[in-house]
């Protein structure tokens, strides 16, 4: 029987697992956990390829009815960060997007947002590029982006902080606490920063009295039964039989083992008789 999947839904080499997702049991309920404990603000780490947003990216649809994704480069400033996030919140008061927890659109939130975006507009001088002129107005704060953020229980995730100028991530780092605050009333308000890194701190320099409202998560690099899940899982779903590859690609891994095995141990024999030869 023909599979209803394509071989790059599937296999996803460059792209975030979906239909071939491969739970790591650990890991996805520790992520659960900190995204339903209201006011934790995230931190994900772990290197690059471990499978961080493809972790992110599954388990937040088992807990979020919607979310927004900013990715940083080493360009990002923070004001940039903000405005990037309020940019992708116009679906839902602009044009009345709802996510099912926020019911109705509050009409004091929605004309504070439509306040905004006219100081926005009024803020790009004529002619010029809206990239190189936007500026921040000053009602734009983190405070208020948490609260539109948690009218509509949404969180927001940040691919890549690592990749921000230390200078631009001070005031982020300073703004987790406000986001902790504003959970008070809008208990699913959350940032995820995630981060190619080795520590959570080389993500983002939480100062140390929010020690107790961050969940630090650490993705490692997917174990061998893990990598082979994905392939059985993905015969599957394919319908396709691949136990030759599969049997081949094990035996020319051991062949390798094998041969390396043998160049360390002549390697250390030599060293060995060498010395004794020095010695004698
Ligand atoms: N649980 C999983 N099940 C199946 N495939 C996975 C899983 N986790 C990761 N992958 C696959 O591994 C690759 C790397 O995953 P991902 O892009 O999520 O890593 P990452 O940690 O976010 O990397 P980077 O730090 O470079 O952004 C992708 O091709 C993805 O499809
Ligand atoms: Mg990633």
């Amino acid at each position: 029987m023909q599979s209803s999947y394509g071989v790059y839904e599937v296999f996803t080499p460059t792209t975030q697992a979906q239909v071939n997702f491969v739970p790591r049991k650990a890991i996805d309920d520790q992520l659960v956990d900190a995204l339903r404990t209201p006011g934790k603000q995230l931190i994900v780490y772990g290197e690059s390829g471990s499978g961080k947003s493809t972790l992110l990216l599954n388990m937040l649809w088992q807990t979020y009815p919607a979310h927004i994704t900013t990715r940083c480069s080493t360009a990002t400033t923070y004001e940039s960060l903000l405005l990037d996030a309020f940019d992708q919140l116009d679906p839902y008061y602009l044009q009345g997007t709802t996510t099912q927890k926020s019911r109705n659109i509050s009409p004091a939130l929605t004309a504070g947002f439509l306040n905004f975006k006219a100081s926005l507009a009024a803020g790009l001088s004529e002619g010029s590029s809206q990239a190189e002129t936007r500026v921040l107005p000053p009602q734009l704060t983190a405070q208020r982006l948490a609260e539109f953020l948690g009218f509509q229980g949404m969180c927001w995730v940040i691919e890549d902080f690592h990749k921000m100028l230390p200078s631009e991530k001070v005031p982020f780092s300073q703004s987790l606490k406000i986001f902790c605050d504003v959970s008070a009333n809008y208990p699913d308000v959350k940032t995820i920063s995630i981060g190619a890194t080795e520590t959570a701190r080389q993500v983002v320099e939480y100062d140390p009295e929010m020690r107790n409202r961050v969940s630090k998560l650490l993705v490692p690099l997917m174990t061998h039964d893990e990598l082979s899940e994905i392939i059985i899982n993905g015969q599957d779903l394919l319908n396709i039989d691949m136990t030759r590859l599969i049997n081949l690609l094990f035996a020319i891994q051991r062949v390798f083992q094998v041969c390396a095995t043998n160049l360390l141990s002549t390697h250390v024999l030599r060293r060995h008789r060498r010395h004794s030869e020095e010695g004698a």
